[in-house]
Parts: C-alpha cells; sequence; structure tokens
C-alpha cells in the first residue's frame, strides 16, 4: 500500500495531510515516508534471507542524510560512487565495513579516503585504476580489498541513458579479459582480489537481463576459483525497476508497467550462485527509495494555449529533472480528492524554467485544475532531488521526512544568501559592484 492516500478527501503522506504540510514548508517541497523506506527496505532484505547477503543502498538515488540513517538503522549498508558520498554514508551512520566504492572515474584522492575509512570493497573497472590503486594501498602498508566489475556485454532493455552493460557502455573490464585482469591483480602488491562485481543498468523491466548477467558474472567466479583465486564475495549491482505507472497510484486507467517482482529478481540471484559459497553484495537504490519519496508543488497559472491547456506549477526541470532528461513519467494526483465523476482534461504539467523541455508531465489525463492548487508528484523519492540544480537561480527545494502523525524537515530550503553566497567578484570588479557579493572576499 502507498505511503500517499486521500483521507477524508485531501492526500495524506502517512497521517500527515500535504496542504497542511505545504502551508507549513511551502512549495516546492519534497515529502518522504520513512514507514515506505523501511517497508522497502525489510522486503528486500526479507527476500534475500539465508544467501549471507549484504545489501548496500546506492545512496546516489538519494543521499539525504535522514534516508540514509533510516535505511542504515535496519542495517543496511551503501554502494557510492564518490568521496562525497563516502562523507554522506559514514555521517549518517553506516559502518566502513558495509561501504563498497563503486565508478569508472575514482579520482586518487577518493581512493585514498575510502582506504583510510577501511570500505569493504572497491570495485574497479580497469587496469589504470587497478594500478593506481594498488600504489595507493602499498604506500599505506595496506592490500586493498577489490572486486573486479566486468562488462557482461548484455543488453539491460532499459532506457538508453541509463543502460550500463553492453560492450560500447564505458563500464567495467570486457568479460573476455577478466582473467587477464584477475592475474594482473593478484600479482600487484596492494590489491587484494575478493570478488567479481557486475551492474547493467537501472530501470529494468525485465528479469532476462539480470538472469544473464548474473550468470555471466558467476561463471567468471568459477573459472578464477578454479585458477586459484580465493573468491569471497560477488555484487549483482543494482537496477531493478520499479512500476512508475502503478496501479495503485493511477487508479487503474494506466497500461500496468512491466516492473519485474521481487520474487524472480531474487530466483536469478540463487540461480546464478547455485553451488558458490560466497557473500552476495546488492546495490539497490531505486527500488528502496523510489515509491517512498513525492515531490508537491502548486499550480501558479492554468493557461488554455491554441493546442494545450497548460498547468504552470513551481516545481520545474531544475527541480525534478526526470521527465526533460529520460522522458520518464511520473503519476500526478491533485491534492484535494477530485469528485469521482469529474470529467478529466488532457493537460501539460510544466515549470517556469525559460526551456521548452522544462517539463514534468505530458498530455496527462487529469481531473481539472486551477490556479492555486496543490499537486502531488509521485515516485519521486529515488534520483529526485539529488539531480537537482539552481538552473534559472531557482533555490533547491526543501526536503521532508514524515513519521506517523510527524514531520521534520531534514533539510531547509536554499536561501537565496546562500545561492548568490558561493559566487566572488574577482578584485577588478569589486570597486564598481554594490551588493552582497562585493563583502564576500576570497
Ligand atoms: N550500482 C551501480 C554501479 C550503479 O551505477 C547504480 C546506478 C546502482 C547500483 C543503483 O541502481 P538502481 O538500483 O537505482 O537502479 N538517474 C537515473 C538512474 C541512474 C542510475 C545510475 N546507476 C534515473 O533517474 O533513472
Amino acid at each position: 500500500m502507498s505511503a500517499f492516500t486521500y483521507r477524508g478527501g485531501i492526500l495524506h503522506a502517512e497521517t500527515v495531510p500535504l496542504d497542511r504540510l505545504a502551508a507549513e514548508c511551502g512549495t516546492p517541497c519534497w515529502v518522504y515516508s520513512s514507514a515506505a523506506l523501511e517497508r522497502r527496505y525489510l522486503d528486500f532484505a526479507a527476500a534475500f534471507a539465508g544467501l549471507n547477503a549484504t545489501i548496500c543502498y546506492a545512496l546516489k538515488a538519494n543521499g539525504n542524510q535522514a534516508v540514509i540513517a533510516t535505511l542504515a538503522r535496519l542495517g543496511a549498508g551503501a554502494d557510492i560512487v564518490s568521496e562525497g558520498e563516502l562523507r554522506r554514508a559514514l555521517a549518517a551512520g553506516v559502518p566502513a565495513t558495509k561501504i563498497v566504492f563503486a565508478g569508472v572515474g575514482k579520482t586518487a584522492a577518493e581512493m585514498a579516503a575510502a582506504l583510510d575509512a577501511g570500505i569493504l570493497q572497491f570495485n574497479v573497472e580497469s587496469e589504470s585504476e587497478l594500478r593506481q590503486l594498488s600504489a595507493l594501498a602499498a604506500s599505506r602498508d595496506r592490500r586493498a580489498p577489490v572486486a573486479l566489475r566486468i562488462n557482461p556485454d548484455v543488453d539491460a532493455r532499459t532506457h538508453a541513458k541509463i543502460t550500463t552493460g553492453k560492450s560500447e557502455n564505458k563500464f567495467g573490464i570486457d568479460i573476455a579479459r577478466a582473467e587477464e585482469v584477475a592475474r594482473l591483480a593478484a600479482g600487484l602488491p596492494g590489491i587484494d582480489l575478493k570478488g567479481i562485481a557486475v551492474h547493467i543498468g537501472s530501470q529494468l523491466a525485465e528479469i532476462d537481463p539480470f538472469r544473464d548477467a548474473f550468470a555471466r558474472a558467476a561463471d567468471v567466479a568459477r573459472r578464477l576459483i578454479a585458477q586459484g583465486h580465493r573468491l569471497a564475495r560477488l555484487d549483482f549491482g543494482g537496477g531493478l525497476g520499479v512500476p512508475y505507472r502503478g496501479e495503485a497510484l493511477t487508479g487503474g486507467n494506466n497500461v500496468a508497467d512491466a516492473a519485474p517482482g521481487l520474487a524472480d529478481y531474487v530466483a536469478a540471484v540463487r540461480a546464478a550462485l547455485r553451488d558458490l559459497d560466497v557473500q552476495l553484495v546488492l546495490e539497490p537504490g531505486r527500488y528502496l527509495v523510489a515509491e517512498a519519496g513525492i515531490l508537491l508543488a502548486r499550480v501558479i497559472y492554468m493557461k488554455d494555449g491554441r493546442a494545450k491547456r497548460f498547468a504552470i506549477v513551481d516545481a520545474a526541470m531544475n527541480d525534478l529533472l526526470r521527465p526533460a532528461l529520460y522522458e520518464a513519467y511520473h503519476p500526478i494526483r491533485p491534492v484535494i480528492e477530485p469528485e469521482p465523476d469529474t470529467a478529466p482534461l488532457l493537460t501539460d504539467v510544466v515549470g517556469p524554467v525559460c526551456e521548452t523541455g522544462d517539463v514534468i508531465a505530458v498530455d496527462r489525463t487529469l481531473p481539472p485544475l486551477k490556479d492555486g492548487d496543490l499537486i502531488a508528484i509521485f515516485m519521486a523519492g529515488a534520483y529526485g532531488s539529488v539531480m537537482s540544480s539552481t538552473y534559472n537561480a531557482r533555490p533547491l527545494a526543501p526536503e521532508i521526512m514524515v513519521k506517523d502523525d510527524r514531520f521534520e524537515i531534514v533539510r531547509p530550503r536554499q536561501t537565496y544568501d546562500q545561492l548568490i553566497g558561493l559566487d566572488r567578484l574577482p578584485q577588478w570588479l569589486e570597486e564598481t559592484v554594490a551588493g552582497p557579493v562585493r563583502r564576500v572576499r576570497r
């Protein structure tokens, strides 16, 4: 059941009415349900019970401290891709021993920070990275725990911008070269080869690509073990899709999504592991947080163009980039429940940003909206706030977490002073410009 439901004609987050929340916190704002986060994590963890699995939440999906801490308290580790994410994970209480570091372009400084923190594993994606990491670890008299991320050349059949497992993608080590690179790793003084990792993309709608990729990764592991490598871990990445057009959210009038079930996903993992007695690492992001968040926005103006009806709202592409970048679909519902017999209207929901691409929803069947109405944009907990920018000098929207009938601002709205205050004037302009920037010295 969704954490965002109508109660007495008003959309609530858990038991907090969203009109009250908007009045107190302003719009646009992100609203997260801690019950939804907990339920998703516990369901996911329960599905892998008995498999010696470490669930490393991919915190690129939502890096708010309150979100990470909610999951960490339940036992989640973290999948990180930068020093910033390392710091976010540690600050939220994720033990270093449950952190895996992924990414094709880890810098020496980032790897050094992760080595010093004592993380569980580096997922290495190239020989250059392997050599660099070895040198850094050896200079500390250490051996870095490494999984080789292989590129299995499997088509994830997801959006082209988030597919990663084909040979033409920049990710991973060509599967055909895995044994050669493993030999190199075994000979390097600062490397402790611990496992194989694979991640073929995000928002996968089918199980078959997972099945293929897991089987290929497991086969590589078996071959390496037979050659004498002491592998202790298999990391099967993230990528499990969620139903963005799910029935519960849209009232059943939309085509059903083809999101795979958790049970089928676990079956694919089990089938690949078979005889392998290794620790399993999983890196789910979207699956854990997408449905736990909405973006709450207000209609500024309704506008009837010659060809289209527009709802111009106070959230824009700088807040939620996914529709503009991936033509992503996010369900939308008004906060005040429409009467059952209201005839819907075809509406484009757009932001105030000066680009035609600034869309939240195109040709959407929605109840009639009017100036000042509140709307909730669903499935915005993953890759929502984290992908925001301040384009058009629009401050970052606040993040709010709800628990039962309580809510707290877990990141305040960015102020205009903060927005402008990072800039500095070069000295040659300081004498001539008035205003707050002038006073800020290097
Ligand atoms: N592990 C690795 C190595 C990854 O690159 C990713 C996501 C994940 C795990 C988590 O994947 P998930 O379970 O969330 O699918 N901004 C895009 C999604 C980019 C995903 C990048 N990598 C979007 O809004 O759809």
